[in-house]
């Protein structure tokens, strides 16, 4: 069936979520206050899929948002799928719900549509997000994931959450979930990198296999945040075959970027805080890529990741070290 502005994948445990998610995160020196606009414009374009997470530290305002959205009379909640994210300093069983809780608290809402472990590596549980020793060296924990699953599984049971999945899990630890004595619940997506220059062809396949739902995050090229990402990195957005096939359909990389995304079967997460393009960003109906210009976009991949973690790499579940 063709794509329109209300589509949405239908997830594995019944609940649907529309294809195209407005991202909120951005670099801590920008005002929060922008993340706050920007939903309110998103919402009025008709976006019904927000994106954003404890660790962007945005939830009050994005929550404020989501909220006067409803009391105008915009959009129901029930309209809305909001998804969060459970910070890795939160795995161990016992802190699941209160890292749910803090959550909701912050976005004074009652329920979340999806709650996703944040990253698939644990950070030592307390109060600070991004623990670090004398040396400033991360400070890490091991719980087992499986048991971290269990203690989410029991936030669906108790209707605190409607859907649960992961993010930045790659294959052999998605399998860990779907392989565990007793599971009650699949993850219905794994929300990761995903866009020309990673396309992700053999995770997404793997993903369609198992029935989760690949969304993709950083599909127009990221923020290029200095705090985390190589500033020599290639700007996905200037790349000339994706400019050449936007030039040929009179829109621009972004529009293309994403349009190619969602006709993988991808959900795209976009972030925007500039209103022009937030609308823009959202007018992805109305052209289609064909086949000849999918496979030429499946070319461009360069297997090039712009979020590689890499102050991370040394924990036990440091998710990039395998091919996918
Ligand atoms: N699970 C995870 O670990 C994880 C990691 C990263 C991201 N995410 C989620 O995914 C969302 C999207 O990913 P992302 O924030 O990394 O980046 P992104 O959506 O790929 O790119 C955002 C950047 O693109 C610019 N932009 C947006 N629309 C544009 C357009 N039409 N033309 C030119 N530039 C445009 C934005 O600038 P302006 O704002 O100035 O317009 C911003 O600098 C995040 O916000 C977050 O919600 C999740």
């Amino acid at each position: 069936m063709a794509l329109h502005k209300d589509s949405y994948v239908l997830l594995n445990d019944g609940n649907k979520m529309p294809v195209i998610g407005y991202g909120t995160y951005a670099p801590q020196k920008v005002p929060k206050s922008l993340a706050e606009e920007g939903t309110k414009v998103a919402i009025d374009v008709g976006y019904r899929h927000i994106d954003a997470a404890f660790m962007y530290q945005n939830e009050v305002e994005v929550g404020r948002a989501i909220r006067e959205k409803i009391a105008d009379g915009t959009v129901k909640r029930e309209d809305l799928f909001y998804t969060g994210k459970l910070w890795s300093n939160f795995h161990t069983p016992e802190r699941v719900r209160h890292g749910l809780e803090k959550s909701l608290e912050d976005l004074q809402l009652d329920y979340m549509d999806l709650f996703i472990i944040h990253t698939p590596f644990e950070l030592k549980p307390g109060d600070d997000p991004f623990p670090v020793d004398e040396n400033g060296k991360f400070l890490y924990h091991n719980t087992d994931l499986r048991d971290t699953w269990k203690a989410m599984e029991a936030l669906k049971e108790a209707g605190l959450v409607k859907s649960i999945g992961v993010s930045n899990f790659n294959k052999t630890q998605l399998e860990w979930i779907l392989s565990m004595p007793g599971l009650k619940y699949k993850p219905v997506c794994n929300q990761v990198e995903c866009h020309l220059y990673l396309n992700q062809s053999k995770l997404l396949e793997f993903c369609k296999s198992k029935d989760i739902v690949l969304v993709g995050y950083s599909v127009l090229g990221s923020s290029r945040d200095e705090n985390w990402i190589d500033q020599n990195s290639p700007v996905l957005l200037e790349d000339p075959v994706l400019n050449a096939i936007a030039k040929k359909h009179n829109r621009t990389p972004a529009q293309v970027a994403m349009r190619y995304q969602l006709q993988r079967g991808v959900v795209v997460l976009a972030k925007s805080f500039t209103p022009a393009r937030i609308k823009q960003n959202f007018q992805l109906f109305d052209f289609q890529l064909n086949s000849e210009e999918m496979e030429t976009l499946n070319g461009v991949d360069k297997n090039m990741r712009y979020l590689d973690l890499k102050p991370f790499a040394d924990h036990p579940k440091y998710p990039f070290a395998d091919e996918y």
